[in-house]
């Protein structure tokens, strides 16, 4: 009987070229079982049959059926869990690959000497003035020089060498046209005026290894009722001991600035100092400008002096990292050459 033999034909075909396939199991199973499919035009051969061969041979075909859907189910199931199992395999994580190293940048050396003495001085109360309002880098003349009590003739206004833009207008030489800023909008109902400005300067200087045209001043100043000498003594020594560290000591020698009186340069011990030290073993350095402020300074700011006094600094971050890390050029700190810069993290991180 043919249609028998075709049968089992279809069956064994059918197995080889499922177990052959290795995608596309749907195609097969339309090409056997579909409306014209392979076993389903065979099938339509059953008209044909002799009326009492058909139960065997429409057993036969229901077999080849049955075997043809169960291997195409198993081999689907099959195609499936191998593709699951590539794709877990291609997306396995080895947790003990070694990490690619992403660089992390750290502020300007001269920034983190910013950041750490704004600390210390928020710290005593103080507050940080560094707003393109409150303290601006192009300034005029009479915030710059004439409030800080240097008329247009004062010969020391040429110790600092300036950038005019116009005859009334400069770039900044010094942070301490923020004094005057900051003292006229203070609110002394409120308390004593206790601020510190870090920002850029500019001077007229021939860039060389201890002179660059611009640089930062951090300028501080505290106004108040009897606020004396001790108490800029006081505040200058807690923030060196904070920057060089507590065995370090400052002192105090004559000086003058326009705008204070008695005006002193503040010196730091260079080496540490212990009790049992003679004076003459303590190795200073210049660090900064300070001074009692001026009566002249108060009063063009509209403070009486009869009231109030006061003290300013003025403190070079620059000099004090040249210093600190024995930094011979001060061009370095402009260059932003990241081998060079890369070497500083005061915080160590
Ligand atoms: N402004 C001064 C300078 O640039 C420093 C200073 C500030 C001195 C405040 C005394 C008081 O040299």
């Amino acid at each position: 009987m043919s249609l028998i033999e075709d049968l089992k034909s279809l069956k064994e075909t059918a197995v080889k070229r499922i177990n052959a396939t290795e995608a596309d199991i749907e195609a097969l199973r339309v090409g056997l079982l579909g409306k014209k499919g392979e076993l389903t035009l065979l099938l339509k051969g059953m008209k044909d049959v002799a009326p009492e061969d058909r139960k065997t041979v429409g057993e036969i075909g229901n077999d080849v059926r049955q075997k043809i859907t169960t291997l195409l189910s198993e081999k689907k199931a099959a195609i499936e869990e191998q593709r699951l199992n590539e794709q877990l395999a291609s997306e396995t994580v080895d947790v003990t690959m070694p990490g690619s190293n992403h660089h992390v940048g750290q502020p300007h050396v001269l920034q983190q000497i910013i950041d750490e003495i704004e600390q210390h001085f928020l710290g005593l109360g103080f507050e940080v003035i560094d707003d393109i309002v409150d303290s601006p880098e192009v300034e005029t003349d009479e915030y710059n020089f004439e409030r800080e009590n240097l008329p247009k003739d004062h010969p020391a206004r040429d110790m600092q060498d300036t950038f005019y833009i116009t005859p009334e207008i400069l770039l900044r030489t010094q942070t301490s046209p923020v004094q005057s800023r900051s003292l006229e909008k203070h609110d002394f109902s409120k308390g004593p005026l206790k601020m510190i400005a870090p920002g850029k300067v500019y001077r007229r200087d021939t860039d060389d290894a201890t002179h660059s045209h611009q640089f930062h001043q951090v300028e501080g100043m505290v106004v108040g009722e009897n606020i004396t000498m001790a108490d800029l003594k006081g505040t200058l020594l807690s923030i060196m001991q904070e920057l060089f560290g507590e065995k370090h000591q400052i002192r105090m020698r004559p000086s003058y600035f326009p705008f204070t009186e008695p005006s002193v340069e503040v010196d730091v011990s260079w080496n540490e100092v212990t009790p049992d030290m003679k004076p003459e073993d303590i190795q200073w350095i210049e660090v900064l400008g300070a001074g009692m402020t001026h009566p002249n300074v108060l009063r063009m700011d509209g403070i009486d002096p009869e009231k109030y006094s006061a003290f300013a600094f003025g403190l070079g971050p620059d000099r004090f990292a040249m210093l600190k890390y024995g930094v011979d050029d001060i061009r370095q700190f402009y260059l932003n050459d990241v081998r060079f810069l890369s070497q500083f993290n005061r915080k160590g991180n």
